[in-house]
């Protein structure tokens, strides 16, 4: 396990034009918190630093939209994303801003010594002038007839009906998106960032570098193909540039946004510039979405390389996939997103944490569904984590009334407490491996563990025997440390529900994740349940008052979970007839390797064996304890083939409020048909 002592963890700084939503957490902020709090929990020295990205096109656009100056936008933004985050558990150490002054001289600064250096050049290059206006206008200002079909209301990057894209400048007959009048092209000088003379020594670099293999690849093609890019806008929102006589040109936001991980770390405190960016010792990790691989693998360490201050570069770089909502990328442009706001209205911010860290994007675009969503929580986090927890204080508390002591471990308690010591050294190197998915698989593993332990032992069989009181207490002891075990995995994904628990065992402290040093339990507090159970009820479409406290309007589409009105049209009797229902009984049944969702069955069906595939492996927490079982299959639906394996039929279940059953028999044949 690789052991830090110092690491200074940045997330993408979001712009302030808009509320950051599911998408953003997913992506970023949430995988950074979690390593944070994980960091800190092992009595590390972690510095968390982000900000809003204040500045570019994207916030002009933004503000005149909403008929707000650029300024009074992220000041309205920038507030409203802080509070959000707050909300949602995510600790920043600083959550600063690139709009304050020392955040545009620093980036001054550095331009100033790029240009020294001879790392920046001054081109003179044709753009689109407004006469009118008396201005140069971005791509994004300009619409014009598209240059491969004809469409006379080509956007300045990219045609939205043909879809190409291509330069402004290509458009023919370029107007103004204000007035609509026409442009001309004329000279004008910007300034280019020498990334090509950058090549070699970035290839180098990279190669000493172990970020995952689809960042490797994306960027050594990257940096291949690297090109002089043009820093500079003519825009007058933006860090302006340090050059007199250049009045109106700003430099590009990408240009000065990473630079906003330095200034914001100078604006919590400037000695930090000093004992985290240039100090040598320091890890610094960035978690970032992958639309900003680039600027993070390559342009932003080309920069810093080229500073005669020797800044950290990066030195584990996390990129994650997208969340997906209906198979499209989260986008509040496109109204695919989902509204946090709204969301913390129904759900809590540990649900929603625990969900997003079962599902994410790590190696892959992931789909966010509410219906699994709904499953996860109910049948995981509150069936398994929160019922253990729970069933552990109460039993303690309304048996016992005090702190269990061990009297004398039997071995199964020592094994038990082995493989849960086990499962938190897996989840430890979860962590460290910027795994949270896993780190919460292994936290329900243990809270599973801990599950069948309490079952096994029996204690509310114990109770009834007096003679058996020590062995009790024993028992009881064993569950409350397992409580700690837990609840030190659990702490950097749920931080909400583990300082309540740690309540209810009377510390206030953090516990660390250390169970050597694990504080001594003095008393114990009336516990209540750490999480409840979540309702959604969508009728065509709506989320229905009754079992949710308001109306989430991004849920407006969200698949219909109970469309008993709208339900499927009348069958004949001849059409149910074409299906096969038999009974099969389970032979053995295994978890699809690689695979998130689907179960492997195989199967007897009145002598014969099949396979089916069933993705129900959320619902089952020991693939094995259905063996033996007689299930009902359609028999006769078309073989399909899922991760390479073919598949046989159906298995029938149902999945409704959070709970799951397979329709089962008792003593009906292996083969009988179901009718
Ligand atoms: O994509 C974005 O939301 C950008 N605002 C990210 C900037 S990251 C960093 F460089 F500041
Ligand atoms: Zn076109």
């Amino acid at each position: 396990m690789r052991r830090h002592n110092k690491t200074l963890i940045t997330a993408a700084l979001p712009y302030a034009n808009g509320q950051i939503h599911v998408g953003h957490l997913a992506g970023a902020y949430l995988p950074a918190d979690i390593y944070h709090r994980y960091l800190l929990s092992k009595g590390d020295d972690s510095l968390f630093i982000c900000g809003s990205d204040e500045y570019g096109i994207a916030i002009t656009i933004k503000a005149e939209e909403a008929k707000r100056t650029p300024q009074e936008q992220v000041d309205h933004f920038h507030e409203i994303n802080k509070k959000l985050f707050e909300r949602m558990g995510i600790d920043f150490s600083h959550y600063s801003r690139t709009t304050l002054k020392h955040h545009a001289e620093r980036t001054q600064q550095i331009f100033k010594e790029h240009l020294k250096n001879g790392w920046i050049e001054k081109k003179t290059i044709h753009q689109l002038y407004s006469p009118i206006e008396g201005r140069f206008l971005a791509d994004r200002y300009v619409l014009g007839t598209c240059p491969k079909c004809g469409y006379h209301e080509a956007r300045g990057d990219e045609c939205t009906k043909c879809g190409a894209s291509f330069e402004a400048t290509d458009l023919l007959h370029p107007v103004s998106k204000m007035t609509k009048m026409p442009l001309e092209l004329k000279e004008t000088e910007h300034y280019f960032f020498r990334f090509d003379l950058f090549k070699e020594r970035l290839k180098e670099w990279l190669e000493t570098k172990s970020f995952k293999p689809s960042t490797m690849n994306f960027s050594r093609q990257y940096i291949e193909d690297l090109k002089p890019r043009c820093i500079t806008r003519d825009l007058d929102w933006g860090v302006p540039l340090p050059i007199e006589g250049t009045k109106g040109k700003v430099l590009y936001v990408w240009y000065d946004a990473p630079i906003g991980y330095i200034s914001a770390t100078y604006d919590k405190n400037p000695q930090l510039v000093n004992d985290y960016w240039l100090d040598p010792k320091t890890r610094y990790v960035q978690f970032v979405g992958k639309d900003n691989t680039t600027f993070h693998s390559v342009l932003f360490p080309a920069m810093l390389m080229g500073q005669n201050t020797l800044y950290k570069l990066v030195d584990d770089l996390v990129v994650n996939e997208f969340l997906n909502l209906k198979g499209e990328k989260f986008s509040k442009s496109s109204g695919n997103s989902l509204d946090l706001e709204a969301m913390l209205k129904w759900i809590s911010p540990d649900q929603l944490r625990f969900y997003l860290s079962l599902i994410a994007p790590e190696h892959q675009d992931c789909d966010f569904s509410f219906e699994d969503l709904v499953v996860r929580v109910n049948s995981e986090l509150v069936g398994k984590l929160g019922n253990f927890i729970h069933r552990t204080l109460s039993f303690v508390q309304s048996r016992l009334g005090c702190v269990p002591l061990i009297k004398a471990l039997e071995e199964e308690d020592k094994t038990f407490l082995k493989q849960i010591q086990t499962l938190l050294d897996e989840g430890a190197a979860h962590y460290e491996n910027f795994s949270i998915k896993k780190a919460t698989e292994t936290l329900l593993e243990m809270a599973q563990l801990c599950n069948r332990y309490f079952d096994h032992q029996k204690p509310w069989s114990l109770v009834k025997e007096p003679s058996k009181a020590d062995r009790l207490e024993t028992i009881l002891a064993v569950c409350i440390k397992a409580v700690q075990f837990l609840l030190a995995q659990m702490q950097p994904i749920l931080p909400f529900a583990t300082k309540e628990a740690w309540g209810f065992l009377g510390l206030s402290n953090t516990p660390s994740r250390n169970m050597a040093t694990a504080l001594e339990i003095k008393e114990l507090r009336a516990p209540s349940p750490l999480f409840q159970k979540l309702e959604l009820e969508i009728k065509e479409g709506k989320v229905s008052e009754s079992s949710l406290s308001c109306n989430l309007d991004s849920l407006k589409n969200a698949t219909i979970l109970h469309p008993l009105e709208t339900q499927s049209p009348m069958i004949e009797f001849a059409d149910f007839e074409k299906i096969d229902l038999r009974v099969a009984d389970v032979l053995d049944c295994i978890i699809v390797p690689k695979s998130d969702k689907l179960l492997q069955f195989t199967l007897d069906v009145g002598g014969s064996k099949r396979v089916i595939l069933s993705g129900i492996r959320h619902f089952v927490a020991d693939p094995a304890s259905l063996i033996g079982k007689k299930v009902a299959i359609v028999a006769n639906l078309k073989p399909r083939k899922m991760m390479g394996i073919e598949s046989h039929g159906m298995i029938l279940s149902v999945v409704e409020n959070g709970t799951f059953e397979m329709l089962s028999f008792e003593k009906a044949p292996s083969g009988g048909k179901i009718s």
